[in-house]
C-alpha cells in the first residue's frame, strides 16, 4: 500500500456522509484534506472532526454545479494550499423517482452533480498532476453504474457515464504513459447517508458507509482499478453478459425490489448525500446578480483564521 503521507487530498462531498468518512481516514494517514461540499456547516463540522484527530483539513463552499466556481476554487486551493495529489469524486446526488414524474431540473442537477462535475474537476487539477507525473483520481460509482434500476433511470445513467468517463481517462493517461492512477468504485446501496435509508433489498444487505470508506482508501493506496462492494457481486456481474436478458432482469428485479429512496411515486422527495435539496444549481443558473454574489462571498477559505 502506498503513502499518503503529506500528500493534498481534495473530497467533492465531503462536507457529510461517506465524504467526511473519507476526509477523517485520509487525514489519519497524514494527508492534508481539502474538503468541497455545498453545505458550509457540513464543511465546518467535517474540518472540527479531522482536527480533532489531530488531521489538517481545509473547506470551501463550491457549488460543483457550477463549472466556473469549480474552476475558480480549484485556482484559490492551489495558491493557498498547494497541489492536489488525490482527487476524490465523491459527491452525489438521487431523486429515486419514476422516470416520467423526474422533474427535468432534478435529472439536471443529477447529471450535473454525479457526472459533469467530475470533467471539471479532473481538467482543474489533471494538469498539475500531469506536470508532476504523480496523482491519483477516484470516482465514486456505483453498482447502478453496472446495472439498470427501476426509479433511477437518471441516478443509473449518471453512474454508467461516471464509469465510462473513468475508463476512457484511465485509457488515455496509460497510453499517454503517466504515472497517474484512477479507481472507479461501485459500491451497493449504502445506508445511513441519507441516499439510500429505505431501498428495498433482497438477499444483499445495504452497506455500512465505513467499511466503504475502509475500502476506497485501501483500494486507492493499493492502485486498484475497479472496486465492486461487497466483492462476491462482481459474480452476478460477469452472469448479466452470459445469460438471456430474461435471466438476468429477474435476478437484479429480484435482487432491489424497490430503490426509491422515498416510496412516494408523485412526491417530488429528493435524497442527497451531501448536496441539499432544490438549491445548489438554482443559485447559480437561476437567481440573480445578488444571488451569485452572495455564493462566491461564501465561498472564501472557511478555515482561512485555521490555518498552521
Ligand atoms: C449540513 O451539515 C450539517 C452538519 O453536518 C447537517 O446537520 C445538516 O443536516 C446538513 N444539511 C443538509 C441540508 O444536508
Ligand atoms: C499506479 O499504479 C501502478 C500499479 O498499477 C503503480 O506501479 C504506480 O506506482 C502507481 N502510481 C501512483 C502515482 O500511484
Amino acid at each position: 500500500m502506498k503513502s499518503i503521507d503529506g500528500e493534498i487530498a481534495l473530497v467533492t462531498g465531503g462536507g457529510g456522509g461517506l465524504g467526511r468518512l473519507l476526509s477523517l481516514r485520509l487525514a489519519n494517514l497524514g494527508a492534508i484534506v481539502i474538503v468541497w461540499d455545498i453545505n458550509k456547516s457540513g464543511i465546518e463540522e467535517t474540518i472540527k472532526l479531522v482536527r480533532a484527530v489531530g488531521g489538517t483539513c481545509y473547506g470551501y463552499v463550491c457549488d460543483l454545479c457550477d463549472r466556473e466556481d469549480v474552476y475558480k476554487k480549484a485556482k484559490i486551493i492551489e495558491e493557498e494550499i498547494g497541489k492536489v495529489t488525490i482527487l476524490i469524486n465523491n459527491a452525489g446526488i438521487v431523486t429515486g423517482m419514476k422516470f416520467l414524474d423526474t422533474p427535468d431540473k432534478l435529472i439536471i442537477r443529477t447529471m450535473d452533480v454525479n457526472i459533469m462535475s467530475h470533467f471539471w474537476t479532473v481538467k482543474a487539477f489533471l494538469p498539475t498532476m500531469l506536470k508532476n507525473n504523480k496523482g491519483h483520481i477516484v470516482s465514486v460509482a456505483s453498482l447502478a453504474g453496472q446495472c439498470g434500476v427501476p426509479k433511477l433511470v437518471d441516478y443509473c445513467t449518471s453512474k454508467f457515464a461516471a464509469m465510462g468517463f473513468d475508463e476512457a481517462l484511465r485509457m488515455e493517461l496509460e497510453y499517454e504513459g503517466y504515472d497517474i492512477n484512477t479507481t472507479v468504485i461501485c459500491p451497493y446501496f449504502i445506508r445511513s447517508t441519507g441516499m439510500f435509508e429505505d431501498v428495498q433489498s433482497r438477499y444483499v444487505p445495504t452497506l455500512s458507509p465505513n467499511v466503504v470508506a475502509d475500502k476506497i482508501i485501501t483500494a486507492m493506496r493499493c492502485n486498484e482499478k475497479y472496486v465492486i462492494i461487497p466483492s462476491y457481486l462482481q459474480v452476478l456481474l460477469a452472469l448479466k453478459w452470459l445469460f438471456p436478458w430474461s435471466c438476468s432482469a429477474m435476478l437484479l428485479r429480484g435482487l432491489v425490489k424497490d430503490a426509491s429512496p422515498n416510496h412516494v411515486d408523485s412526491e417530488p422527495c429528493v435524497s442527497t448525500d451531501t448536496i441539499i435539496t432544490e438549491k445548489p444549481c438554482a443559485v447559480s443558473s437561476s437567481k440573480d446578480q445578488n444571488g451569485k454574489t452572495i455564493h462566491q462571498q461564501l465561498a472564501r477559505r472557511i478555515s482561512s483564521e485555521r490555518k498552521p
